[in-house]
């Protein structure tokens, strides 16, 4: 008996030194979550991450590390400029759908979800409809009966494959715009009045059944600036509450999540309490645009590591806060971040006096940064009771 046993074992021992010696089939190795990609990592929690996508490099024979990248990392895309509407429709009447029906394709081929952006801003309008209404050739009636024809035409467009649309983005305004007291902000607001926002919703959800209608907005990722009555997310969250009290079809806040490290910016309980409030509404909520940029100091363009390593650290210590916060309320369905490498950011080009720019989770060289890094741990140590698997709303009627 006993010399069977001391047999058995000696035949075990063996074995298993053959496994050791031997590299085992990938079925057999071990799961090393920090092997996975943040789309695997994302899905076990039911979340989905996201990119906003450069249509430019996504093209380009030069960059494969960008394609394999948002294919590989990502299990969400949104279109960083074109389905805007002066991409979308540059000439009045004519669309040009090639670039964003190749985003839509591209999602599809790589199993991604949607995000679809934007439908009304106040920017990156068709020249044809701003120039029209400064001349008065486009009267506020007719401009009223233009918006609801690109509204409708669009997500008629892409209807059954857009998981979330930006209805509305970036409608009111910050404490530090003229006047300073919040106000709906811009174009539409200046020839429509608020009602546009309303209108918008209802126009999209007539267009599409089925996607979840958000509106998205930067500088809402906490409540709290001490005054309510300039508090910008107090202002968001009073104006969706007034919408669903008459019945608009909204869906979702969008928070952007654009920080930067030169700035108080929050804690992960100041924004999960912000994602909880909306969620107390009855609304799904998603980071939209995350980046964290820093000032890219004399010191930092000259590599000096000392200037380099805090910017660094600070910028993943924000995409942490966000990320943590999200997983922390299961109504908050996607995370996505604006462009994932420094080498295609929108940053450097729009913050140039003074210089700023570190605020993706890629280098230039597409090397995983310390927010990457950040990113994987928060999504691989997170989970019950305090993170739970996302809610799967159904679009409001
Ligand atoms: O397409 C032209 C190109 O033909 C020209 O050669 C080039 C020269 O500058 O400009 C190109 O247009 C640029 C466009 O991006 C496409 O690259 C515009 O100048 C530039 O202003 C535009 O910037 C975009 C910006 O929105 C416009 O406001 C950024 O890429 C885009 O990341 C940014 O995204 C916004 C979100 O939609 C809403 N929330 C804020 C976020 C950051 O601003």
């Amino acid at each position: 008996m006993m010399l069977r046993r001391w047999m058995a074992a000696g035949l075990v021992a063996v074995a298993t030194a053959g496994v050791l010696n031997a590299v085992p089939a990938a079925a057999e190795r071990p799961y090393d979550p920090t092997a996975q990609s943040l789309r695997a990592l994302g899905q076990r929690h039911g979340l989905y991450v996201g990119t906003a996508v450069d249509m430019a490099a996504l093209a380009d024979p030069a960059e494969p590390r960008y394609r394999e990248i948002v294919r590989d990392e990502f299990s969400t895309v949104t279109a960083e400029n074109v389905m805007k509407w002066e991409s979308l429709e540059p000439t009045r009447g004519t669309y040009d759908w090639s670039a964003a029906d190749e985003l839509v394709a591209t999602a599809r081929r790589n199993g991604q979800k949607v995000r679809g952006h934007v439908l009304v801003w106040h920017s990156q309008l068709p020249k044809w409809l701003t120039d029209g209404v400064a001349d008065g050739s486009i009267d506020n009636t007719e401009l009223r009966s233009i918006l609801r024809k690109h509204i409708t035409t669009v997500a008629s467009r892409y209807r059954g494959r857009i998981w979330q649309w930006d209805v509305v983005n970036e409608a009111v305004s910050d404490p530090w715009d003229t006047p300073s007291t919040l106000h709906y902000k811009g174009f539409w607001a200046e020839h429509l009045g608020p009602g546009y926002v309303a209108d918008a919703f209802r126009w999209a959800r007539a267009a599409d059944p089925t996607a979840l209608l958000f509106y998205n907005d930067y500088n809402i990722e906490a409540f709290g600036s001490g005054d309510p009555a300039n508090d910008k997310t107090q202002f968001v969250y009073d104006m969706v509450k007034g919408l669903l009290a008459r019945g608009v079809p909204i869906d979702g806040v969008g928070s952007q999540g654009h920080l930067g490290t030169q700035y108080g910016n929050y804690d992960t309980l100041q924004v999960a309490d912000a994602l909880h409030r909306f969620a107390g509404l009855g609304l799904s909520t998603a980071f939209t645009e995350v980046d964290v940029r820093s000032r890219l100091t004399d010191g930092v363009q000259a590599g000096d590591s000392e200037e380099i390593n805090p910017r660094l650290q600070a910028s993943a210590a924000n995409f942490h806060v966000l990320l943590q916060a999200c997983l922390a309320e299961p109504r908050c369905l996607s995370f996505t971040v604006w462009g994932f490498t420094d080498r295609h950011s929108w940053v450097p080009g729009t913050f140039d006096d003074p210089p700023q720019g570190l605020a993706t989770i890629y280098d230039e060289n597409y090397q995983p940064k310390r927010a990457y890094q950040v990113m994987k741990a928060d999504l691989i140590y997170a989970g019950p009771p305090y993170v739970r698997m996302r809610a799967t709303p159904k679009p409001r009627r």
